[in-house]
């Protein structure tokens, strides 16, 4: 990226350097073709924010699950020096809507929009794909999705195929993230709408905090099956957990751990 120092006069490198530490430079939505064509010379791993437009109990934001997988991601990409594209703000949240203001792609749509995705990358010749999701209910169609994103890149013909992985990086089950959780939170972390995320999102968005309110104890988790079954069964949209006990201080921690983690794990997948 910095490869033409020589012709630069120490101002300019000075305030490139400044600029290096900018999340600007790690944004693919900021950078130009021909940069990201020099910065193929040097790194073939990109990473993808992936999160979900749902509902997240009664006093946490609908965009949680985008949110947090964007700070997390921009923060690995800031760390390690590896492109991170825009969010995938829209996930698999069929379940969820029996609750205003979810908007959910199903199953098989979010499949060819990932494999989509990754092809097209693969075609530039990414090989290191790392997905940060926020969101459960991507898991299963995001894997699904490498598997088709293996077959089309390779029946395309792509110099990229034989390179390419792709990896799923969930940042709410990453070890240190889910040990600080239980250990502030206990079992009020509950599976949906949890106070770890929900903290996350108060660091990033302070203006948040106004929503929290004590609520009812939300009973215990369990399986649902599709939307009416949630809302019959977890009527406010928790699913086990205390928002009420998140704050920004944990989500600043949380986002540290998390940034930590993710980013020891890109560097070994990105060796591999
Ligand atoms: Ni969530």
């Amino acid at each position: 990226m910095l490869a033409n120092l020589g012709a630069l006069k120490r101002s300019q490198i000075v305030s490139m350097a400044i600029a290096t530490l900018s999340e600007h430079d790690v944004r693919l939505q900021l950078r130009s073709w021909p940069e990201v064509e020099a910065y193929l010379q040097s790194c073939k791993g990109v990473i993808i924010p992936l999160g979900s437009t749902e509902q997240h109990g009664p006093t946490g934001a609908i965009g949680t699950d985008t949110l947090t997988a964007e700070a997390v991601a921009r923060e690995v990409a800031q760390r390690s020096g590896v492109l991170v594209t825009p969010a995938q703000a829209f996930g698999m949240a069929e379940h969820h809507l029996g609750f205003a203001g979810t908007m959910s792609l199903q199953p098989s749509t979010l499949l060819a929009v990932m494999r989509d995705l990754v092809v097209s990358l693969a075609r530039h010749g990414f090989e290191r794909i790392y997905v940060i999701n926020g969101h459960g209910g991507n898991i299963a169609t995001s894997k699904a999705a490498f598997s088709e994103a293996y077959g089309r890149a390779a029946a395309l013909g792509l110099p990229a195929a034989a390179g390419l992985r792709c990896k799923l990086a969930n940042w709410f089950m990453a070890g240190p993230v889910m040990a600080k959780a239980r250990q502030l939170y206990g079992d009020k972390e509950g599976h949906h709408a949890t106070p770890s995320e929900i903290a996350l999102t108060l660091h990033l968005h302070p203006g948040l905090a106004a929503k929290l309110r004590p609520l009812p104890d939300p009973g215990p988790p369990g399986p649902i099956a599709g939307p009416a079954d949630f809302r019959r069964r977890h009527p406010d949209g928790r699913m086990g957990s205390d928002p009420s006990l998140a704050s920004a201080a944990a989500g600043s921690i949380l986002l540290e751990l998390a940034a930590t983690a993710l980013t020891e794990d890109l560097k070994r997948f990105l060796q591999d």
